[in-house]
């Protein structure tokens, strides 16, 4: 998979304007601001290719990318935050719940978490989603350059713990700043390609 070949295809606010094209599909989810784009950009080693803010909530649409014609990155609108209305939120639920509904070409869900925090209910929810989807997810613990060494197996330890994950699902430390965890998570995506 050449990584360097990749594309913005488009930003989806509704069902219609998903990708009909039958390719399988890596989704990233996760909290508003938890850096759901920023790891999109370490895996691809772009600098600001999936839009990155410090204002949380920016992504709103889900994002489509693919990469060397071959398979979709799909960046989803964070949740959880607070300042979002509720018509925002209504928006988000019914956005997210099409997609799932229509997704019989996700491969590989990616599930991003801070690691410096207990995941949040919101997280849970989520995890939920990826387990009933029946298909193959991992966990991503991101920020991880803001832990203290001392704190990264007792913070990992509770985010399997809170999620409720089994033993197949891999915790994955991660920092998008640092770089830290990329190869491992590039390689649970090259496995889950074929879907
Ligand atoms: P939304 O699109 O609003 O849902 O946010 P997002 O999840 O895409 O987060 P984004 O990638 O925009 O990152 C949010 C903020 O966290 C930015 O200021 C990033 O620079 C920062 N950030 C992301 N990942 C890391 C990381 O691993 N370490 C540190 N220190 N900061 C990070
Ligand atoms: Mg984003």
């Amino acid at each position: 998979l050449n990584l360097n070949n990749a594309e913005f295809i488009r930003s989806a606010a509704k069902a219609a304007d998903f990708p009909r094209d039958m390719l399988p599909q890596v989704v990233f989810a996760g909290r508003s601001n938890v850096g759901k784009s920023s790891v999109i950009n370490k895996l691809l080693n772009r600098k600001n290719f999936a839009r990155v803010g410090s204002a949380p909530g920016k992504t709103t649409h889900i994002n489509y990318f693919l990469i060397d014609k071959k398979l979709y990155l799909v960046d989803l609108p964070g949740y959880g935050y607070a300042k979002v209305s509720q018509a925002e939120k209504a928006r988000w639920g019914r956005l997210i719940e099409s997609w799932f509904a229509d997704q019989t070409l996700m491969t590989l869900g990616v599930l991003i978490v801070d690691s410096r925090h207990k995941p949040t209910a919101d997280d849970c929810v989520m995890a939920d989603w990826f387990k009933q989807s029946g298909r193959p997810f991992v966990v991503v613990a991101n920020k991880l350059d803001k832990l203290k060494k001392s704190e990264i197996e007792p913070n990992l330890q509770r985010v399997r713990e809170t999620l409720e994950l089994d033993e197949s699902v891999k915790v994955i430390p991660f920092s998008a700043e640092k770089g830290e965890g990329r190869t491992a998570l590039l390689d649970a995506i090259l496995d889950h390609q074929e879907g």
